[in-house]
């Protein structure tokens, strides 16, 4: 029989997202509610190597429920992809009697938890977080809500000033491998077109599809994901500027600007719930199993599956966009 746990690690690792805070925060509140000391890790795997444990104290705590960022820090570890920087950051957590680990983070950083539990047998339990929402298993991931909002309320803003100048713009958003980010928020803020790494809009269609309309007229805006197959919104417009010279085409990189601020409601809550859940796992025996959402349900799935198994797509979102597109 495996052994009671009596004190959890926690670290935010990769691209940051808002709302880890309020993760950290309800995990915190649980050791408090259980019984269990919880010791912050700093800057992710690599704060693991090397040993950054830290109190969690509750002023700092408080102070950044409200927050975007993470106050534990994150960072993207090449040492914890070597079995060699695994092997030390087991050893580190022996050392600090800490029986339990608790990732909160996107895939790469969940692959990393599954390999720790699966070559040490330590208990773990990842949280998703990322803005780009592409984990699968879960209907949502923290920080995605507040990214997405960000998004649309930048492009509302650029919306106004092509309007006055009846301009063409290229909008790009972050999403690496996925268009979660560009499909929804192209859908809420009603761009022209959503180009997205799931579908490979040949360049020409594209450009066909702006000559059908009277971009003389109207204002255009062209939402891309930054994995976008057949190029970013930089390389897009100069394509379309050598074929449409006669018309006014702006980019917009959005950028990290994604990745900060204030973090909505929704995150918030979907974080204290997703926290305080990887907690009661924990101490009901489940290791190696990552806490998700859905149909509205907190509920657990195996880590290894979710990082081995790629997010399901909206298609039928896709579909109605280009319904939805004008
Ligand atoms: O966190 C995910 C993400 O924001 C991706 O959308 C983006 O491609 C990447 O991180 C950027 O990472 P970095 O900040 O390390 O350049």
């Amino acid at each position: 029989m495996k052994h009671p746990i009596k004190h959890i690690g926690l670290l935010t690792s990769g691209g940051d997202a808002p709302g880890m805070n309020a993760a950290i925060r309800a995990v915190a509140c649980a050791g408090k509610h259980y019984d269990i000391a919880v010791t912050g890790i700093k800057a992710g795997y690599q704060g693991l190597i090397n040993g950054w444990f830290t109190p969690l104290e509750d002023h700092a705590l408080m102070h950044n429920l409200c927050r975007g960022g993470t106050l534990l820090k994150s960072s993207r570890c090449q040492a914890f992809h070597t079995s060699n920087g695994r092997r030390q950051a087991w050893e580190n957590l022996n050392q600090a009697g800490i029986d339990a680990l608790i990732v909160i983070g996107g895939d790469g950083s969940l692959t990393g938890a599954a390999l720790l539990e699966e070559e040490y047998a330590i208990a773990v339990m990842g949280i998703p977080a990322t803005i780009d929402n592409d984990i699968f298993g879960t209907d949502a991931c923290i920080g995605y809500d507040t990214a997405i909002n960000t998004v649309v309320d930048a492009i509302d803003k650029i919306h106004d000033t092509a309007h006055s100048h009846t301009r063409l713009f290229f909008i790009e958003v972050m999403g690496r491998d996925s268009g979660f980010i560009a499909l929804n928020a192209g859908i809420a803020a009603g761009c022209s077109a959503i180009l997205i790494p799931e579908h490979n809009q040949p360049i020409d269609d594209i450009i066909q599809s702006f000559t059908k309309r009277n971009l003389d007229d109207h204002p255009c805006i062209v939402i891309v994901a930054e994995g976008h197959k057949n190029g970013g919104a930089a390389e897009l417009a100069s394509i379309t500027t050598q074929q449409l010279p006669d018309h006014d085409i702006r980019v917009t990189i959005l950028g990290h600007i994604q990745r900060g601020g204030s973090p909505s409601c929704a995150d918030r809550v979907l974080a204290g719930r997703l926290g305080i859940y990887a907690v009661e796992q924990l101490l009901s025996g489940a290791s190696g199993m990552m806490a998700a959402v859905q149909h509205h349900q907190i509920r657990s799935l195996p880590l290894m599956e979710t990082v081995r198994t790629k997010p399901t797509f909206q298609n039928d979102l896709f579909r109605l966009s280009n319904i939805l597109a004008m």
